[in-house]
């Protein structure tokens, strides 16, 4: 079997750096404790692990208190806790056409159960959106703008701080999925203007799967509805649910294994810095570009230099289904994709890849090497060059 070149961490990162699976490990077998309930040493120690991943997170995002860092299941719980928790029957939402299905489905859901209407707001040829079709499409009733920062498609970054400053006027909040982003690129929530970011803790986080964060903005707790309710070990005597934060969003035992796990990737996010990070996967994105480019019957779907991109990169083999290539490149040369519509059919249609089964997507991550980038190519135009012959 070819050693595996996993260029799959647009879904998942992967490996995680050491020092998580250390923490998991540690967790699992030492603490086994919940957290915010008891005042035994583990329980101790799991709480102190618990507020070291906030305090971390809420420093990356450049948060005011760690308590507006609210822990999730993964960013599509995040997604549907800023959704569900904001808009109201009769409410008009502004979303985009290159957003995730979990921005597209839950607002559908609500089409048809709240009467809520949706606006979509197009991109052009590489995938972007323009801050005045977003401020064009604010309606007095619009209560969301739900944004992609990073498209798990295309790899195009959304000018976020200028959308922020369009809806700035308006009531409106604006709810960043930052899914793709959030580990791989500086973000400050209050220089961008955002009202809720949702990402997921097992991207660029480094953490484990099973794991989100959604920042609340001071005072958007005053809207913001909690999604589940539940015991929080606090205010017991209550029958409601708790107002402070983050004990509001947080009910129930927190997932201790997954989020001790996270508190060591934070911690090495730190270590690193997201600068470094972003450097290079940078230059794993200019070589795969590059290396791409210079293959005949490839097609790259997206903005076709490193600019204004994330690591993220789709394209066509003439002649070829996705599948066939995500299949062919594993079997040859071990390299891990992932073919088809990466749950974002609108971005597809808007790419004109939805017919003939969407895109190959590859997603470098912090342990890809240049080697495994060039093998990569090596393999792509390989095949390439069967299909044209
Ligand atoms: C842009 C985007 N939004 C949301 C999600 C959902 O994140 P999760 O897989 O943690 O539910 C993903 C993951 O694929 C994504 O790429």
């Amino acid at each position: 079997m070819e050693p595996r070149i996993y260029l799959d961490n647009a879904a998942t990162s992967w490996p995680k750096p050491e020092a998580v699976y250390e923490a998991v490990d540690h967790y699992q077998r030492n603490l086994g404790a919940p957290n915010g309930r008891s005042g035994y040493r583990e329980a101790v120690e799991a709480n102190r692990i618990v507020e070291r991943a906030r305090l971390g997170i809420a420093r990356l995002i450049g948060a005011t208190a760690p308590k507006e860092v609210i822990f999730t299941a993964s960013g599509t719980d995040s997604l549907n806790m800023a959704i569900q928790g904001i808009v109201r029957p009769g409410d008009h939402v502004v979303t985009t056409v290159c957003d995730h299905n979990s921005v597209l489905r839950p607002l559908t859901a609500l089409k048809e159960t709240a009467n809520v209407s949706v606006t979509y707001v197009p991109c052009d040829s590489q995938g972007f959106v323009s801050p005045e079709d977003v401020q064009k499409a604010l309606r007095p009733e619009t209560s969301l703008v739900a944004v992609i920062h990073g498209s798990n498609v295309t790899g195009a970054i959304q000018p976020v701080a200028e959308i922020g400053a369009a809806v700035n006027n308006h009531p409106a909040l604006l709810l960043v999925d930052a899914a793709q982003t959030l580990g791989h690129f500086p973000i400050d929530v209050d220089a961008l203007g955002i009202d809720l970011l949702a990402a997921p803790g097992h991207k660029g986080l480094m953490g484990p799967l099973g794991t989100g964060i959604l920042y609340i903005c001071p005072g958007v707790e005053e809207k913001l509805l909690p999604f589940r309710l539940g015991g929080t070990g606090t205010r017991s005597e209550e029958d409601r649910q708790p107002e402070m934060l983050p004990d509001k969003y947080e009910p129930g035992n927190h997932n201790l294994p997954g989020l001790a796990g996270l508190a060591a990737a934070v911690d090495w996010l730190e270590s690193q810095s997201v600068e470094q990070i972003h450097a290079h996967l940078a230059t794993l994105t200019v070589r795969l570009l590059k290396g791409l480019k210079a293959i005949p019957g490839v097609e790259i779907a997206g903005p076709p230099t490193e600019a204004r991109r994330t690591s993220v990169v789709s394209f066509r083999i003439v002649g070829y289904d996705p599948q066939e290539v995500a299949s062919a490149l594993e079997a040859t040369h071990g390299v891990q994709g992932r073919p088809g519509l990466h749950c974002a059919p609108r971005m597809h249609e808007a790419l004109q890849t939805l017919d003939g089964g969407g895109t190959m997507r590859l997603s470098p991550g912090w342990f890809t090497t240049v080697e495994d980038i060039d093998r990569t190519c090596e393999a792509i135009a390989t095949l390439a060059m069967v299909a044209t012959h």
